[in-house]
């Protein structure tokens, strides 16, 4: 082995040793089946509290009727990037189906949600520009802000007092762009939209949102949060998934023609990678024609979303301040969090203990999704071993 090459197998055996030794390890286990309200790890079934298949589409029989059909008429992968031979009537099919439910003119379809932020958010902006992003952004937002080369600054929701001032300080020239979640990922509330927006126009800027969490899930027709917040007549650049609710792979922007247009020619994470699979787009435009079609699924999220948020709050868990389905329950110490993690699943509950440097330090959590798809039976187990394992380790 050359030098170098040991040098850098040293630094990863160092950084692995630090992280096991702070509790911070992360493994793969392969789950046998399931990305619906239970799943199967090294034999047991287990009820599923890690998924963001939120209505269950992944495992729609339409959404597979969908896939296979396209599989049939055209094969697996795409073969190449869609300004050469990968682009397909069923991504343009899924565009203007996207465009539809986010009530815009058009939209685009990245290979996945963290592709289309970190090509997104360059293509727009760069040095002499400012982007403000809070906090608790994902890290593919927070990458694009980064790669972009724009001044970040970084804010909290909860203080919009100071982005206000942060915005009235701002250079002159240069474009100023607001990032935001619409639902956090791992806190579960919502960002406060309709004061970004109100802030944003009164200060020149723009807003981006990543519905990646909100598309399906959020307002009455399910198309996210500006229909949530009333906000389809302002001007925000949305951004959302196929990954969660819609049940398949890929990322979007939706927002005007122009808009899209320029993303084409510049954004490099739509440019240099292999087109999303045709029956991944046929997969993900089904599952949109469901969110359209039939509320029941969304309905039923809810519900079951406020059964489980009401019965861990009333075991006196601190649940941050979720108002959607992902509902994290505060432990504090990783170790803590790895010990009530693994006794959840040997009670026959997974679900996935949250640790820095994902989220801050001291503040590690188990994060709890809820899906349409798990039966009162499901959650009623669930929450009985919450209840069980948290009075075990002196949480409840
Ligand atoms: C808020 C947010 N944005 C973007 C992504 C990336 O999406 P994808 O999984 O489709 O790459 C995720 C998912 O991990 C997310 O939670």
């Amino acid at each position: 082995m050359r030098k170098g090459e040991g040098d850098l197998l040293n630094r990863c055996c160092a950084a692995l040793a630090h992280a096991e030794s702070l509790q911070r390890l992360r493994t793969l286990r392969p789950v046998v089946t399931g990305a619906g309200a239970r799943l199967t790890i090294e034999g047991r079934s287990l009820v599923n509290l890690g998924s963001n298949n939120y209505l269950g589409l992944a495992e729609h029989p339409r959404v597979k009727a969908a896939a296979s059909a396209a599989i049939e008429r055209d094969g697996v992968g795409a073969g190449a990037s869609r300004l050469l031979t990968g682009h397909r009537s069923d991504h343009e099919d899924l565009e203007a189906a996207i465009a539809r439910l986010k009530g815009t003119e058009a939209a685009l379809v990245f290979s996945s949600g963290y592709l289309a932020n970190i090509g997104v958010i360059p293509a727009l902006m760069g040095r002499g520009d400012v982007i403000f992003a809070d906090r608790d952004d994902h890290a593919s937002l927070i990458e694009g802000c980064r790669a972009s080369g724009a001044r970040l600054r970084v804010y909290r929701r909860d203080r919009l007092d100071r982005l206000q001032t942060l915005l009235a300080q701002r250079p002159r020239s240069g474009a100023v762009l607001i990032v935001t979640e619409s639902v956090f990922s791992m806190e579960g509330d919502l960002a406060p939209l309709p004061d970004l927006v109100d802030l944003a126009e009164r200060h020149g800027a723009s807003v981006m949102v990543d519905d990646a969490h909100a598309t399906g899930v959020l307002g009455t027709r399910g198309s996210g949060s500006s229909e949530h917040w009333n906000l389809q007549d302002r001007p925000i650049i949305q951004m959302g998934t196929l990954s969660k609710a819609l049940g398949a792979l890929g990322g979007f922007v939706a927002g005007p023609k122009i808009l899209i247009d320029h993303l084409v020619n510049r954004a490099k994470s739509f440019i240099y990678t292999t087109a999303l699979p045709a029956a991944i787009a046929a997969a993900a435009f089904e599952a949109i024609r469901i969110v359209e079609d039939d509320p029941e699924p969304r309905r039923r999220l809810w519900a079951n979303r406020l059964f489980w948020h009401d019965g861990v709050r009333g075991l006196g868990f601190d649940t941050f301040n979720s108002a959607s389905p992902i509902i994290p329950i505060r432990i504090g110490s990783d170790a803590l969090a790895v010990e009530m993690a693994s006794a959840l699943a040997a009670e026959g509950v997974y679900a996935p203990v949250i640790r820095p440097p994902t989220v801050p330090a001291g503040s590690a959590r188990i994060r709890t999704s809820i899906l349409a798809t798990h039966t009162v039976e499901d959650l009623v187990l669930a929450l009985a071993a919450v209840e069980r394992v948290g009075k075990r380790l002196g949480l409840a």
